[in-house]
């Protein structure tokens, strides 16, 4: 059955993932990756084409998809936008919520030079405060477990997510 992780943009949701993929010896899936190999297109060239609507159904549509990976699924910060996908979550039962202050989700997304981010990139610091106020209730109720990343490295979230989940 699928782990999936969810939490805003920054919280760490793809290297977490991949790091816990590599620990367990299970598959890892990037929904956001997925989406792009399959419109051949990046994300913000895809949003500034056909629009963030049209997106988050192809979102939509990978989760779908993927819910039953034998591995762990990474999703993108905006999943628990679509309310489909906030019942769906709800239905599961490994879904963690990467936790990170507005703070340290501020200093990452400014610190990342590789990954551009429509929803983010050239907006203040209160438009993005915004955004996260909204979506915090979301990934509370959508998740079965959270852990804040805050001062852990990858490698201790990892072993968080392997003790909650009971995997040892
Ligand atoms: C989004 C987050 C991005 C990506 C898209 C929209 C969002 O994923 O899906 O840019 O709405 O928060 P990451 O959380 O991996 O940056």
């Amino acid at each position: 059955m699928a782990i999936i992780l969810i939490g805003f943009m920054g919280a760490g949701k793809t290297s977490v993932g991949k790091a816990l993929s590599k620990q367990l010896g299970l598959p890892f899936v990037d929904l956001d990756k997925a989406i792009e190999n399959k419109v051949n297109m990046s994300i913000p060239d895809y949003f500034s084409a056909y629009s963030e609507q049209a997106f988050r159904e192809l979102e939509h549509q990978a989760l779908v998809a993927y819910q039953d990976f034998p591995g762990i699924v990474s999703t993108g910060g905006g999943c628990i936008e679509t309310p489909e996908n906030r019942e769906l979550l709800q239905g599961l039962n490994q879904v963690i919520y990467l936790d990170a202050s507005m703070a340290t989700i501020w200093h990452r997304l400014n610190q990342d030079q590789t990954n551009s981010r429509p929803l983010a990139d050239n907006h203040s610091f209160d438009q993005l405060q915004a955004r996260y106020d909204r979506r915090l209730p979301y990934y509370r109720n959508c998740s079965q477990y959270c852990v804040s990343t805050d001062h852990l490295t990858t490698a201790q979230v990892v072993n968080k997510i392997i003790d909650l989940l009971q995997l040892k």
